[in-house]
């Protein structure tokens, strides 16, 4: 016959369970907590106006023209959210990315429109080529390969116009060699010394930015960005990667994505101990809503799960589609 255990027969000096018990005691004991300030919003950008396009494979993500791109940054500074982040979707796209500098283009018209509506949201731009290029690759191609320098010179035109239109930062996503280094000294040479640098230093060659290449518009014609971005299995690498940015002068590294990468973001800020994005990637957040949408997750909870791990891995900052979501849930 089966007896039931009685209470106090262990002799423990220690239970975990004690500070599990309510919701207060956990709330008391807590380790990391999220906040709204610290995620940045993407927004895709395109011409046109009143546009509010939802991308396939990203529920809840939309190219918006610039009205709408206003808008949205409007309610996630009302939400509590810290910045947003432009990508552009541009009218034309040439061998050498030219619409990346064109002051009249969808990121530096909207860094301009968010900017006079004078709310202190961070506008923070992405400064890479892929969106801008005929062929979808992240540089300028010379004899069927990605040139690093020529390209760099690209990237440091495309920063400057996003800093004279306003930008608080700009965030070079494509991994050439030496681009924050030329990229701060151009902004100093003009006086935008006061322009801040969130610099994709560990971004890997990942499989899950798949869904933001729809968003963006950015799949590379042919070929891959294997011989710039980073091999997933490397980490060591990453370091040297962020010291090299710190050295050339980034305010902020980032480490993207995130979830698969979550050591190298506990490592980066071990080692550096300096402010650190991570990037919560589209494949990681179509992923959580493609599961949500089929009932086999519990999405508001996965979120913050999500979220959560990304900040105690050590992010001080979190890029995330989930932003809104997230600054009202934590409302
Ligand atoms: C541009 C860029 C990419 C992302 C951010 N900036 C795509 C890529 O490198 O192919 C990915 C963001 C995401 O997946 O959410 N180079």
């Amino acid at each position: 016959m089966n007896t039931l255990p009685t209470e106090g027969g262990l002799e423990l000096l220690r239970r975990g369970r004690r500070l599990r018990r309510s919701p207060a005691i956990r709330a008391l004991v807590r380790e990391t907590r999220l906040s709204p300030e610290s995620f940045i919003y993407p927004l895709f950008v395109c011409e046109g106006e009143g546009i509010r396009r939802e991308v396939g494979s990203m529920p809840g993500v939309s190219q918006l023209s610039v009205d709408k791109a206003v808008e949205e940054a409007r309610a996630a500074h009302a939400e509590g959210v810290g910045g947003v982040l432009l990508f552009g979707l541009p009218a034309y796209k040439d061998e050498v990315g030219s619409a990346a500098y064109d002051p009249e283009a969808p990121v530096q018209a909207a860094v301009r429109a968010i900017k006079r509506e004078n709310t202190d949201i961070l506008v923070v731009t992405d400064v890479c080529l892929c969106e801008y290029t005929s062929h979808g690759h992240c540089g300028i191609i010379v004899d069927g390969e990605i040139t690093n320098d020529g390209s760099v010179a690209q990237l440091v035109r495309a920063a400057l116009s996003h800093a004279v239109a306003g930008a608080d930062i700009v965030a070079p996503s494509d991994m050439m060699d030496g681009r924050v280094g030329a990229i701060r000294k151009a902004l100093d040479d003009r006086r935008l010394e006061d322009v801040a640098i969130m610099s994709y230093s560990a971004k890997y060659c990942s499989a899950f930015y798949g869904p933001f290449r729809d968003a963006a518009d950015s799949a590379p014609k042919f070929g891959d960005r294997r011989t710039h971005q980073m091999d997933p299995a490397n980490s060591d690498e990453a370091l040297r990667e962020v010291e090299e940015d710190i050295d050339e002068g980034a305010d902020i590294v980032m480490v993207k994505p995130a979830l698969p990468y979550l050591d190298v973001i506990r490592r980066v800020k071990d080692v550096f101990q300096y402010p650190t994005a991570a990037y919560n990637v589209s494949g990681e957040y179509a992923m959580l809503k493609a599961a949500a949408r089929n009932g086999w997750i519990d999405e508001p909870r996965a979120m913050m799960e999500m979220l959560t791990a990304i900040r105690r891995a050590g992010a001080d900052i979190i890029i995330t589609y989930y932003a809104r979501e997230a600054a009202r849930a934590l409302a």
